[in-house]
């Protein structure tokens, strides 16, 4: 086999291309925020991943815009509103979701824009994508940033203070994939379904993590 080997001092974009061809899949966090006005902000991030359990720690890491070089708006609103909702993505609802990866100016709705419906989250202001099967409702913890010029990205921790899970989706205390149906991003356009699952057993017992 031979091997294509690259620096990654280059153009942001060539780095971005390894990244999101290689991480794969990825799953979505969809997060909804408040703008300054009161009005609500949504957006897809894919760089994303639960890093604690106790306390109930998830993150997600927004880019500085390539376009403009400037924060995204998901970002400006968390840090000053200090709170946000993470949506987890079913399959029948990915063209909505899409839509609200569009750029809108700061301050339109995008859930207006794609047509899902906000509802008022029990623990903070940011409200909840009443489409999403699961919903967590996160006080932000921490942010590490790695630069400012388009591209850079940060890392943005959450505290999960509130879960929401759909009843129709879990038996008993265990949350079924194949009714959650979630869907995962890949590159360039391409996005996976969870329908393909299968289980291996671990070799040993101690080496289970509790
Ligand atoms: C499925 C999907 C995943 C995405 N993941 C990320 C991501 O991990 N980081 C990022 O900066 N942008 C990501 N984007 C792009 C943002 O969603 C897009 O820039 C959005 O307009 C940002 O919205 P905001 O300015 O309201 O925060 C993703 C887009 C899609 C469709």
């Amino acid at each position: 086999m031979s091997m294509k080997s690259f620096n990654t001092d280059g153009a942001f974009a060539d780095n971005y291309k390894m990244l999101i061809g290689s991480i794969l899949p990825r799953p979505i966090a969809v997060v909804s925020t408040l703008n300054e006005d009161g009005t609500n902000n949504v957006a897809p991030f894919s760089f994303f991943t639960a890093v604690s359990a106790s306390p109930m720690i998830i993150a997600f890491c927004p880019m500085i815009k390539s376009s403009t070089g400037t924060l995204k708006d998901t970002p400006r609103n968390i840090f000053r509103e200090k709170e946000f909702v993470i949506n987890i993505v079913s399959e029948s609802i990915i063209n909505q979701i899409n839509l609200t990866a569009t750029e809108l100016p700061y301050g339109q709705d995008e859930f207006a824009y794609s047509g899902l419906t906000p509802i008022d989250s029990e623990k903070i202001k940011a409200r909840r994508i009443k489409e999403c099967l699961i919903q967590f409702e996160c006080i932000y913890r921490d942010h590490i940033s790695y630069g400012d010029t388009p591209g850079s990205g940060m890392i943005i921790t959450g505290e999960v203070v509130k879960v929401h899970i759909a009843e129709e989706i879990m038996e008993g205390t265990r949350i079924i994939t194949q009714k959650l149906n979630p869907v995962g991003r890949g590159v360039g356009n391409d996005f996976f379904r969870c329908n393909d699952v299968f289980e291996l057993e671990r070799l040993q017992k101690s080496q289970i993590q509790k």
